[in-house]
């Protein structure tokens, strides 16, 4: 996720820093905490269980009040969610009231999130976070990625990532049905 949506940033004119648990293994990429001290906002492509605990070693005052924008999913070993009644975004937010968390692009698989309208004539990416300012940031950043205004369906608040980040259950049972991930929900009225 975090080299496929960074290459697509960065040919959008975005400057894009690769954070790594061992930079020195991965050519191009910088700590984990040079990569966020020198941003203006964070993308967290990382298993979604290890989020905390990586922001912590960061640190808070890194973190300040950065954008976040919060693309992970959460699994136990079997494959189950690992918050049912949580989201790895609110528990983000509430650890670290200053940041601005985002959640979005967590409900398809990467070769839509930076594809969008390639080959799906409808497709929605859902928003949800607490902070107006930092959810026009990302919306600016999905508009970079190809994905459309209309496309765009902003959910409210951090809690309504619950919703999305539960949908991964449904995710992984039609991409069972269909035998590709390249797939994407779409809400029309
Ligand atoms: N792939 C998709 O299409 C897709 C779609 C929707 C949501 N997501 C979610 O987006 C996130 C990233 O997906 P991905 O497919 O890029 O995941 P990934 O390949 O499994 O992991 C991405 C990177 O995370 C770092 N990492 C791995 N285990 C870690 C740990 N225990 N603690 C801290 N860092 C760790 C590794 O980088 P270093 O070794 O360099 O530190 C790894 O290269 C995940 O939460 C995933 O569930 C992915």
């Amino acid at each position: 996720m975090g080299s496929a949506l960074g290459a697509r940033l960065a040919s959008a004119g975005h400057e894009v820093a690769y954070g790594s648990r061992t930079p020195e293994d991965r050519t191009g990429s910088v700590s984990q905490t040079d990569a966020v001290q020198g941003a203006e906002l964070v993308i967290i492509a990382i298993p979604g269980t290890a989020v905390l605990s990586t922001l912590e070693g960061i640190g808070e005052d890194v973190l300040a009040d950065r954008i976040v924008l919060d693309v992970s999913a959460a699994f136990t070993p079997d494959m189950a969610l690992a918050y049912p009644n949580d989201s790895v975004a609110r528990r983000v937010q509430t650890r670290f009231p200053r940041a601005r968390v985002v959640k979005s692009l967590n409900t398809m698989n990467v070769s839509i999130m930076v594809d969008p309208l390639a080959s799906l004539s409808q497709a929605t990416v859902f928003v949800s976070g607490e902070n107006q300012d930092a959810k026009a940031a990302v919306k600016g950043l999905l508009a970079d990625l190809g994905w459309t205004t209309e496309s765009i369906l902003d959910l409210g608040g951090v809690a309504s990532a619950t919703a999305t980040e539960h949908a991964a259950p449904l995710f992984f049972a039609t991409y069972l049905a269909l035998q590709t991930m390249r797939f994407n929900i779409a809400i029309t009225r």
